[in-house]
């Protein structure tokens, strides 16, 4: 059974004070995100992690796309564009996996990230490549740098190799066998999202969140915003419990403004998201 770290906003209270900013700080004190996907044809994905990344606070916030062509956000020309093979990852926290397809470029640049120092969140794409390949598992588990996975519960079946109605049936015996078994922070995705980790057993089940979440693009972002609590130097159980909870609450506060639950746009988290923080 759950213990009693259920409440996530006590949970990760100590942590917010790191959401508070002293005076004499620049932006190379809040650290930098790097989302590594957007393959051909899936630029948003990558776009929204970003954003997530970028309105959750992060210094700096980079797109390493797989597709040359994906070059700019109108939206947020703070995002940096570059390259995600000749990119350098070192000392930043990457996340990995929106719109990555599974082409061998993102193979090879999955397999060197594993194996790097870097903070990693690994959703989406990177999670289906790992449920296919038994090299990248072993790598993973032997990775020491703080590492979170964000399965929805299909991914999450892919990598225990069982059905999703399997992972649904007991989804905190699921989350923490992944955790087990990676040795990571795992965050299984769905109402009632469950965190769990493996060094100290913790696992929490989130309470906020409505079904205006179900809808393109919402993982995408809380994959970003969970990278930029991490760069911030929250650790992996903490980031993914405050990613988790903030990202409910900002859906329930759009929810109350009128926007949503039908038809709330997984674009307006962000900015949600950062009125929350601003808050706490
Ligand atoms: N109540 C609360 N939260 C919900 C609900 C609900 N009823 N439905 C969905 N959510 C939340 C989940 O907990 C998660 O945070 O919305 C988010 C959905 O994330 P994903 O399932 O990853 O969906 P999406 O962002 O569209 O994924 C984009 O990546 O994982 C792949 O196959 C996926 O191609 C798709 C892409
Ligand atoms: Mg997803």
């Amino acid at each position: 059974a759950p213990n009693a770290r259920l409440n996530a906003v006590g949970m990760f209270a100590s942590d917010l004070a790191l959401a508070r900013r002293p005076q004499n700080t620049h932006k190379g004190s809040f650290g930098d995100v790097v989302i590594v996907g957007g393959a051909h044809g899936m630029a948003g994905a990558p776009v929204l992690a970003a954003r997530g990344a970028l309105l959750a606070g992060a210094g700096r916030v980079f797109v390493a796309a797989l597709d040359p062509g994906l070059a700019y956000d109108s939206v947020h020309p703070e995002l940096m564009f570059r390259d995600a093979v000749s990119f350098d990852f070192s000392g930043r926290t990457v996340v990995a996996g929106p719109g990555m397809g599974d082409a061998p470029a993102a193979s090879r640049l999955l397999f060197k990230l594993i194996d790097s120092d870097s903070p990693l969140v690994l959703d989406a794409d990177a999670l289906n490549q790992l449920a296919g390949d038994a090299d990248l598992q072993g790598k993973l588990a032997q990775r020491k740098a703080p590492t979170v996975l964000t399965p929805h519960p299909l991914e999450a079946a892919r990598l225990l190799g069982v059905t999703s109605a399997v992972v649904q049936a007991d989804r905190i015996e699921a989350a923490r066998e992944l955790a087990g078994r990676f040795d990571a922070t795992v965050v299984l995705k769905g109402s009632g999202t469950v965190i769990a980790e493996n060094e100290a057993n913790g696992v929490a089940i989130n309470t906020t969140g409505n079904p205006g979440l179900a809808t393109a693009g919402t993982g995408d972002v809380l994959s970003g915003v969970c990278g930029a609590l991490l760069t911030q130097g929250w650790s992996a159980y903490t980031a993914a419990l405050g990613a988790v909870w903030m990202h409910g609450a900002a859906a329930d506060a759009l929810v109350e403004q009128g926007i949503g639950p039908i038809g709330l746009t997984a674009g307006e988290l962000p900015g949600a998201i950062r009125t929350i923080l601003n808050r706490l």
